[in-house]
């Protein structure tokens, strides 16, 4: 029986049962929605996961008939589903999907919709929830917020909710998610917005906490008594493709990766634990950890704690790349940043003094994603410390992919001398479970549906979040001195000047 007394047995109980609703996706004709949408409810679909009687609506500007939408959305899902495509599964997925044309900003196509999603009701017997996914370019969530409110949409459906899931970037600073958060909260209440950041659907992810808070062998030693430093590496090994040069020159790694996926990943490992597992509790907590942030202001403490750079021409995997201002749809002249180093300091009683830094990169090695948890060493060691190879404990937990969690040990190495080499325990998703995680988009959505923000970004871990990263842009981009534009070739681990940034320090980067 569950402890319902126990806020933490929620985890034993199946948390979602969405009931039923109707998806609309604006930008449905978008590669977010061909590559990462639909096959998330498609294998929602494969898992029986989805709401009884289950419709989604896509909207977009194209003309183009119910059968030509599914036709092409077919396609997409042969190439990205994770279960594989079955045809005769897809057949009865596919009768949900309907499409709707209009402009994002014609209220008519909104009356419409609405006429469409309540003949869906009367089909049902009973009106569905709904909940409306901004796909689209950020420019038009103004639009559809201003015209969901006039149609009345935001409304729901006679007991029904309305609810809204809002794609990243969510601004590009302070101001314009602010701007965001209030022409969102106009129409929609904080607790029916859903502000997505995929990397807390990733399966990993939501482990960390389980690791931390399940565990009694890890949590009295996760401080600076016992922490000597936290690194969070996301590295990648693509570059522009797909078109991407446009927005990500308007971006860079600090906004488009820092801000929100990582600044997640850091609030997870840094947090202090909830006091239950509501959406609220777990995110008053990791809000805590971004309001904490040692603020990094002006040129010098800018430069002094991060570091910026762009990769130049060089090869990634046997394959050569152009350097990042020769990327189609870059400025030739191009100040933006594709990876950034931090060393932050999260200013709490348990981190104090503990560095914890962020690397992400463009165009490097391979791609991982990892924490890195790195203790200090025995007060005194009885053995000759020429022997041990310099190593401490660490615990690596592998965001992706070979997801797992390593936990590295110094040992003995057989033989007459005393030698020690660090070894390895290993714990492997794909061993230990037998089968692939979900993706991202599948829980978020099946989350969003069911009514459980704990994996979305509240409004104030946004703006708290932005106000850091502000500071740092500020120095970056302001008339006066500006912190240096480092480079690194492609298919290097990033620049020089963030292996000097941890030498500082007398440390180095986990080698991946
Ligand atoms: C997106 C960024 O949010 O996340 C991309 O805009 C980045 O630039 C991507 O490549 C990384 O996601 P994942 O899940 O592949 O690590």
């Amino acid at each position: 029986m569950p402890d319902l007394e126990n806020p933490f047995q929620e985890t034993l109980i199946q948390r979602h049962r969405a009931e039923s609703c109707t998806v609309v996706i604006f930008g449905a004709t978008g590669d977010l929605t061909h590559r990462k949408l639909i096959p998330a409810l498609y294998n929602l679909a494969v898992d029986g996961d989805l709401p009884p009687q289950f419709k989604v609506v896509g909207f977009a500007r194209r003309d183009k008939p119910d059968d030509v939408f599914r036709a092409e959305l077919e396609e997409s899902n042969k190439k990205n589903s994770r279960q594989g495509h079955d045809a005769a599964l897809w057949s009865s997925f596919g009768q949900s999907i309907h499409y709707h044309q209009s402009e994002f900003q014609d209220v008519e196509g909104y009356k419409s919709l609405k006429t469409l999603l309540d003949s869906f009701d009367k089909e049902r017997g009973a009106p569905a929830n709904r909940l409306f996914y901004l796909a689209s370019a950020p420019e038009f969530f103004d639009q559809i917020m201003l015209k969901l409110r006039e149609s009345g949409l935001n409304e729901g459906a006679g007991d029904k909710f309305s609810r809204v899931v809002c794609e990243k970037p969510f601004g590009k600073d302070l101001k314009t998610a602010q701007h965001l958060n209030e022409v969102v909260s106009q129409t929609f209440h904080e607790k029916d917005t859903y502000r997505i950041d995929h990397y807390l659907g990733k399966e990993t992810a939501q482990n960390i906490m389980v690791l931390r808070f399940a565990n009694l062998m890890f949590e009295p030693l996760w401080n600076s008594r016992y922490i000597d430093h936290v690194e969070i590496t996301c590295s990648e090994n693509l570059g522009m493709e797909g078109g991407r040069g446009g927005y990500y020159d308007t971006a860079g790694a600090l906004r488009d990766m820092v801000q929100n996926h990582l600044f997640q990943l850091l609030s997870l490992v840094a947090m202090e634990p909830p006091t239950g597992l509501s959406a609220d509790a777990v995110r008053d907590e990791k809000v805590k950890v971004i309001r904490s942030l040692r603020r990094w202001r002006g040129a010098k403490e800018v430069a002094e704690n991060v570091i910026r750079a762009q990769y130049t021409a060089g090869s990634v995997d046997g394959v050569d790349r152009v350097g990042y201002r020769q990327e189609d749809r870059v400025n030739p002249q191009s100040n933006t940043e594709s990876y950034v180093a931090l060393r932050l300091y999260v200013d709490t009683w348990r981190w104090q003094g503990v560095p914890f830094y962020i690397r992400m990169g463009k165009q490097l090695p391979k791609k991982a994603t990892e924490i890195s948890i790195h203790f200090k060493n025995p007060p005194q060691i009885p053995f000759a410390t020429e022997t041990m190879n310099g190593t401490s404990n660490s615990l690596v937990i592998r965001i992706q992919p070979d997801e797992g969690i390593s936990m590295g040990m110094l040992s003995k190495t057989p033989g007459q001398s005393l030698l020690l080499q660090s070894v390895k325990m290993d714990f492997r998703y794909s061993s230990s479970f037998g089968k692939a995680s979900p993706e991202a988009y599948e829980r978020l959505l099946l989350d969003a549906m069911s009514g459980d923000a704990t994996l979305f970004a509240r409004r104030d871990e946004v703006e708290n979040a932005w106000t850091f990263i502000d500071e740092i842009e500020h120095a970056w981009h302001n008339e006066g001195e500006q912190p240096p534009m480092c480079e690194y070739p492609a298919g290097s681990w990033g620049p020089k000047e963030a292996d000097e940034l941890l030498h500082a320090d007398g440390r180095a980067w986990r080698r991946l």
